[in-house]
């Protein structure tokens, strides 16, 4: 089985909310890339392919970090990725490794900053995050990670990662 990844194109749209609905067994992800694209805040966007057919997706959206009370900030450019997906018949395979491995290597290229996301503590890791001391909105502990591509640019940051609108306006 031969995983190709690419860029979504227009005519995928409607394959890639099948996937996401289908990897998390809600509308919810799926809206939410949906809403992502549609306000101009997806970075990043891939799907992975077998033959034809869409298999994965991956999306970045811009992070703001809004420091605390009397905090001052470096600029930092920053991303969360959100929603990862891949269809549960071929989860397991290496597919989401693949996507992340591509949205990383991008995102570092572009010279963001840091990546942030929200997922399980047993999986990421492997890509380099870890356990992020910044703030979230969700008030996860183990489950909200970050990822340093400036080195040590999270250290000791007195702030609070706050995603786009869209997560708040689908509940994800
Ligand atoms: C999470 C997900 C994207 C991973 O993609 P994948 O192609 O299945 O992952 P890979 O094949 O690259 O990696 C498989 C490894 O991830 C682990 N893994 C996958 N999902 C996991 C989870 N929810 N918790 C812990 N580990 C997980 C597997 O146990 C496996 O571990 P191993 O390599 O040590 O055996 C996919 O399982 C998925 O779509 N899940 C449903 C949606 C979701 O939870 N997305 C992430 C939150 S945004």
């Amino acid at each position: 089985m031969q995983t190709v990844l690419r860029a979504p194109a227009d005519s995928q749209l409607g394959d890639i909310h099948e996937v996401v609905r289908r990897a998390f067994g809600s509308e919810t992800e799926a809206d939410l890339v949906d809403l992502l694209r549609q306000r101009g805040n997806s970075r990043f966007e891939a799907v992975a392919m077998v033959g034809e057919r869409v298999v994965g997706h991956i999306v970045a959206s811009p992070i703001e970090l809004v420091p605390a009370p009397g905090a001052v900030l470096p600029d930092l450019a920053a991303l969360g990725i959100a929603p990862l997906s891949v269809v549960p018949e071929l989860q397991g395979q290496g597919i989401g490794g693949l996507l992340m491995h591509r949205l990383i290597d991008a995102a570092r290229h572009a010279r963001f900053d840091a990546l942030f996301l929200l997922g399980h503590p047993g999986y990421y890791p492997r890509f380099g995050f870890a356990r992020s001391q910044v703030g979230n909105e969700y008030g996860a502990t183990d489950a909200f990670m970050s990822l340093e591509l400036t080195e040590k640019c999270l250290a000791g940051l007195q702030a609070t990662a706050r995603y786009v609108s869209a997560f708040g306006e689908v509940g994800a």
